[in-house]
């Protein structure tokens, strides 16, 4: 029986849960069926949208299909506003270019470098065991030295960041069912991780205001610039948004790695290139087989918007869809990179994809701020682990590298407080 089949004939009450397990477990048998009989699929809960022209079409009316949920999470943990919880306001107009200027593309090389490095030493530290962890000892350990020393987050240990940003990240994301232990704990690690940043600035002030030495990073970026006044950027914006690329860089980022690398791990011909390419002198040479690994195992299924006024969505297709106001809307991007209109044979492992057709870094005017260094760090980890000889994922039994819940964002369960509520959770 068909999943649309099976979702008619269940009880209603039993029809979120099986979704949701379907998003699981079969998201691509189950998004390839929507996008053939039922590209726009409403249900009691949420929307899911699954054509790529509709998906891009969501995430780039930021006034109709907005970000609003984010930010009773985010703010809090951050300590006040972001550009990823705010649409089309001068805050995250003005401190997006601020934060792109000071995390310019020059720096990628660098960074890159930098990745390859941390990878190293992770693999070789594991080296002795014959084995590596590849989410918390790899994947993860590397982002985190780069929040450290990149960003500028120094001094603060490993396991902290790794623990505020996880906290952080399954609130903001994965608890739209509003658990408040969740939020709690997010809370708790927002305040602890604003405590050791708000140190980290006056020291660095300190140091620049003496003509001490102080590192060539993000924070010292940020302190020495002079936006205009108009901008209002003092040390609380600063703290803000240094705060917000742990958010923003370290979930992904390891997702991303651990994916790439189980996907190429797991595939003869695909992984055989891969390993070649891996070795080629050039290692940009390699990126598009980690990219291509990833449209088949996305770090992100889907992004969720909130639709604050009734939107027609498709207008102009068949597949032409009221979405009122109100209304939960999943943008299903792993489903997009999987249509036939936007992705010549889907189905087909390519590395030669034009990055155009890749939404793995978003879509529109929240398109990932990090996406130029995301694009050098995650295939230059997934690349040092392809260059050890004789690699290979653990049988499943043994482990290898295990999922649980997918990345942000889960489902929810019961349906969001109307928009007008939303505020409060
Ligand atoms: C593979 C790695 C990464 C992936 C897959 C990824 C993915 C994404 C996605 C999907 C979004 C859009 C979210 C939305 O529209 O709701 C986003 C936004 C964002 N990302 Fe990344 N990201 C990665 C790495 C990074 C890094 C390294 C940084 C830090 C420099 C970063 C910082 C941000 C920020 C600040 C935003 C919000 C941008 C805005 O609202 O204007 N990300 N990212």
């Amino acid at each position: 029986m068909s999943f649309l089949d099976r979702y008619e004939s269940a009880a209603e009450d039993r029809r979120p849960a099986l979704v949701v397990s379907w998003i699981r477990t079969e998201w691509r048998e189950f998004f390839a069926e929507l996008r053939e009989r039922r590209p726009i699929m409403h249900t009691p809960l949420l929307t899911l949208v699954t054509r790529f022209a509709d998906v891009t079409e969501v995430l780039s009316r930021e006034r109709v299909f907005t970000v609003r949920l984010y930010a009773p999470r985010m703010d809090p943990f951050l300590g006040g506003g972001f550009m990823l919880s705010q649409d089309d306001t001068p805050l995250h107009w003005a401190e997006r270019g601020l934060m792109q200027s000071v995390l310019p593309v020059q720096d990628v090389p660098r960074v890159r470098r930098m990745a390859a490095a941390f990878a190293d030493e992770a693999l070789d530290r594991a080296r002795p065991r014959g084995r590596v962890e590849a989410v918390a000892e790899l994947a993860r350990h590397v982002q985190l030295r780069v929040c450290r020393e990149y960003f500028g987050m120094a001094g603060i240990g490993l396991d902290e960041l790794s623990a505020w940003s996880r906290a952080a990240q399954t609130d903001i994301f994965g608890n739209l069912h509003g658990d408040p232990a969740v939020h709690a704990a997010s809370l708790d690690a927002g305040a602890r991780l604003r405590d050791r940043l708000h140190d980290l600035i006056d020291d660095r002030r300190a140091r620049l205001g003496c003509g001490g030495a102080v590192p060539d990073d993000v924070l010292t970026r940020l302190l020495r610039g002079r936006p205009p006044e108009e901008v209002a950027f003092g040390d609380r914006r600063v703290l803000a948004n240094l705060a917000g690329l742990l958010v923003g860089s370290v979930e992904n980022t390891a997702q991303a790695v651990a994916g790439a690398v189980r996907e190429l791990l797991s595939r003869d011909d695909a992984g055989r290139a891969a390993v070649a390419a891996a070795a080629e002198a050039d290692p940009a040479r390699f990126d598009a087989h980690a990219w291509e690994a990833l449209r088949f195992a996305p770090p992100n299924r889907m992004i969720f918007r909130l639709c604050e006024s009734d939107h027609v969505l498709a207008a102009g297709t068949p597949r032409a869809t009221l979405i009122p106001a109100g209304t939960l809307v999943f943008a299903c991007v792993s489903s997009a990179m999987f249509d036939a209109d936007a992705v010549p044979e889907p189905d087909a492992f390519r590395a030669d994809r034009p990055s155009h057709t890749g939404l793995h870094f978003g879509y529109g005017p929240h398109l990932c701020l990090g996406r130029h260094l995301g694009t050098a760090i995650v295939p230059e980890v997934v690349r040092r682990v392809l260059l050890r000889p004789g690699v290979r994922p653990l049988p499943r039994a043994e482990a290898g590298i295990r999922f649980g819940d997918p990345p942000s964002p889960a489902p929810p369960l019961t349906r969001p407080a109307h928009p007008r509520q939303a505020a409060s959770w």
